[in-house]
Order: structure tokens, then sequence, then C-alpha cells
């Protein structure tokens, strides 16, 4: 009789796939495809990762998939003694426990507990877990090994991979941090199956932004799978998710400390981080800022005639398409000048500035003037 059969993109992506970010001598590797974190522990073991390894989490996490995730990191990977669980070191929920206050927290869990140099922190959560567990990682015992499970769509994509990880300062966002590769990240689509649609879409954006800087093919995908994506359709998702991680950890591996190609990665970010500035990191989550800034910097560079306005419009269609945007009508261009001013990107009181040539290509500009920015900004909807 005959049987259905799967699609082959399912089939042939049964195994996960492995991307390595390369940095220095180093090898970090990415191991992606569905499932993977309830291999975690025999992953981590063929990578060596720790003779103990602790968990970093939060409850709402944990409750979701902290079940599987225990388990699967109590396997070895070859038969023997399961390992000894020990209860995860969960740290509040939200952007404002990504502080020296939680990391603080979670030195004191790991010595309580004898943590040695031998052992590993597991980040199992989105990028305030990330970042914050990374740079306990990063610190504790002058740095223990670190792996990661990212658990939203923007840490699997983006804050996972390339070895940033940091808190925030009570006088600005991620001023407190290092760059610590991780041994390992295990990046497994399923667990986004719980993530809350505006989360999911914050992720989303930043899919869209390695669209726009390297691969016309992974925007078109977005843009014409759109409701498959949401879904979270495997066929689709997959291999969406392994092309941004790709493109992530290509750049990466090329510029690690950000001293020229890795710019590129903030495309959009300019004006982003400034909006998420000016509103206290309230209103938007991080993607959506990031699809305003990626939209200005389309519209600066279809100003100065860098780029076609046909691809402006397809980068507007496409933001629009993905859902709605928390308002900036409220706005002044003042207030979000200022903080443009005092951006990390400015370096001897240039700023540099991503703009879009075409869907999948950028350039860098260090030559954008104030009266520019007005202009773009007040297109955008901001007040004078
Ligand atoms: N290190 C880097 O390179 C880098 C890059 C980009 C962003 N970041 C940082 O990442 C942070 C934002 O990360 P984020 O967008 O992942 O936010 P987040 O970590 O706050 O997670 C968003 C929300 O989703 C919940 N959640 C996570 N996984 C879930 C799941 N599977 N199911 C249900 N709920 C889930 C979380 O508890 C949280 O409430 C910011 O602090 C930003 O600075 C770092
Ligand atoms: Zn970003």
């Amino acid at each position: 009789m005959l049987s259905y059969q799967p699609a082959l993109s399912v089939a042939v992506l049964k195994e996960p796939v492995r991307i390595d970010v390369k940095v220095g001598s180093r090898v970090s590797p990415i191991w992606i495809g569905d499932g993977v974190s309830e291999r975690a522990g025999a992953l981590l073991d063929a990578q060596r990762v720790g003779r103990r390894r602790f968990v970093v989490s939060n409850p709402v996490i944990w409750r979701f998939h902290g079940e599987a995730i225990a388990r699967a990191l109590g396997e070895a990977a070859t038969p023997g003694p399961a390992r000894r669980r020990t209860d995860p070191i969960l740290i509040p929920d939200g952007e404002r426990y990504k502080t020296l206050l939680s990391v603080s927290r979670i030195y004191e869990a790991l010595i309580r507990v004898g943590a040695d140099r031998g052992s590993a922190i597991v980040a199992v959560g989105g990028g305030v877990i990330g970042d914050t567990a990374g740079f306990a990682a990063a610190t504790f015992l002058r740095g223990i090994a670190l792996a990661h499970i990212p658990t939203t769509l923007l840490a699997q994509v983006d804050s996972a991979i390339g070895g940033k990880v940091g808190v925030n300062h009570p006088l600005g966002k991620n001023l407190i941090g290092a760059f610590y590769q991780p041994v390992a990240v295990l990046i497994d689509p399923i667990l986004l199956r719980t993530l809350p649609r505006r989360e999911f879409r914050s992720g989303l954006y930043e899919m869209v932004k390695y669209g726009m800087i390297a691969s016309r093919d992974l925007f078109d995908r977005v843009a014409r799978d759109t409701k498959a994506i949401f879904d979270r359709d495997p066929a689709v998702l997959l291999p969406a998710i392994i092309e941004s991680c790709r493109i992530k950890a290509d750049v990466v591996s090329a510029d690690e400390r950000e001293s020229g190609l890795r710019r590129i990665l903030n495309f959009g970010h300019t004006v982003g981080h400034a909006l998420e500035a000016a509103t206290k990191y309230r209103r938007f989550r991080h993607g959506e800022a990031i699809a305003y800034g990626m939209l200005a910097a389309a519209d600066l560079a279809v100003a100065r005639g860098a780029l076609a306005d046909r691809e402006r419009q397809a980068l507007a269609r496409l933001i629009t398409q993905l859902g709605p945007l928390p308002p900036v009508v409220d706005l002044t261009i003042g207030e979000v000048l200022e903080v443009i001013r005092r951006d990390k990107k400015v370096i001897d009181g240039k700023l540099h500035f991503v703009i879009a040539i075409q869907i999948g290509a950028t350039m860098t500009i260090d030559d954008v003037t104030e009266e520019e920015l007005t202009a773009v900004l007040e297109r955008l909807g901001l007040k004078r």
C-alpha cells in the first residue's frame, strides 16, 4: 500500500544542522534542529561541556520547558549513570532583572553548590537570560563554560550567537559586558511554540534584517511564507532560522569585536535603539523598534539616491504585513536625536550609520547630518 511521504525538506532536516562560529583558533558550534533540546545532554557531552552543568532560566520558561530540558540534560551520550540533577537557578522574568544583582545571585547559587572551573552554565531562555547568565559565566572564577539553549526567536537568530554578554546599568542599557563565546548553542524551533505572538514577531524583524543585509532570498521567503512562519510550520521556519544563524555566524566569524563587518548587523539599530531608549524600554519589544529603524535607514538611503524606492516600499510592505507596531507619533524628533548623539556607534564624533543599497546588501556611511536624520524621523511620523 502506498503511504504518504513527508516533504523532502522536512525529511532531510531530521539531523541537526551544525554551523560554526570561528573566532581566532576557537570554534563555537551551533546545532539547529527540531528537537535538539531533547538531546541536550548527549550534544553537550559530545562537546565536553563541563563536568557539572547548572541551568539558569526564569520561572515562565521553566514552567513550559523545564521538565523536558532537565530530563534531556540528565541523559548522557553513552549509557551509564544519569547525571545528578541540580535545581535550576531561576531569576525573575523581565528586562529589569538584567542587572548585576541578578548576576550576583547566580554567583551565590554557584558558590553554594560548589561549582568549580570544570562546571558550566546552561542558559535556557531569551536574550535577557542569555546575556545575564552569559555574563556570569564569563566572570565567575574568571570564566566557566557557557552553553545556550535559546527559547525566543530573537535569541535563536541573534542574541545567543556571537558572544556578546552583559547586563544593564541604572544609567544605561547593556553598559556592562564582555565578549564571551559559548562552547555550544542548541537551537530548537519547537521551543518557540509556546512563545507569545508578539515576542515571536519581535524576532521576525531581526530575520527581516538578515534578509536586508545579506539575503534577498530570505527576505522573499519571509514575505511569501508569513503565515506558515507564524504557524511555526517546521518546513518553513527551520530553514529560515538556519539561514539567519548562518548569516550571523559568518559575520561574527569575520569580525568578532565589531571593528568592521560586524557593524552591518546594526542595520536599523541606530534609530531603533534611540526609539527604545526614548521610551525607556517600555513601549517596544526590541524587534519592533528595529522595524522602525530599518524603515528609517531605507528612507535615508532612498533620499541619498543609494536605494531604489521600490526596494524601500517592499520593506515597508513586509513590515506592515507582519503586524502592527506601537505608535511613534507622540515622540519628538528632538528627544530621539538626543539619544542618537550619545549612541555607542558614534566613534570620534562620527555616527556610523548602516544603509541598505538593495535588499540583501548594505554599506556603512559616517557623514549623516542631523538635517537628514530630522527629515527621516519626520517622515517616520515623529513630531517636530
Ligand atoms: N547579546 C546579544 O548579541 C543581543 C542581541 C540582541 C538582543 N539582546 C538582548 O536580548 C534581550 C531581549 O531578548 P528577548 O527578546 O529574547 O526577550 P526576553 O528574554 O525578555 O524574552 C521575552 C519574553 O518571552 C518569555 N519567553 C522566553 N521564551 C519563551 C518560550 N519559549 N515560551 C514562552 N515564553 C517565553 C520570557 O520569559 C520573556 O517574558 C535584550 O536585553 C537585548 O539587549 C542581546
Ligand atoms: Zn537587534
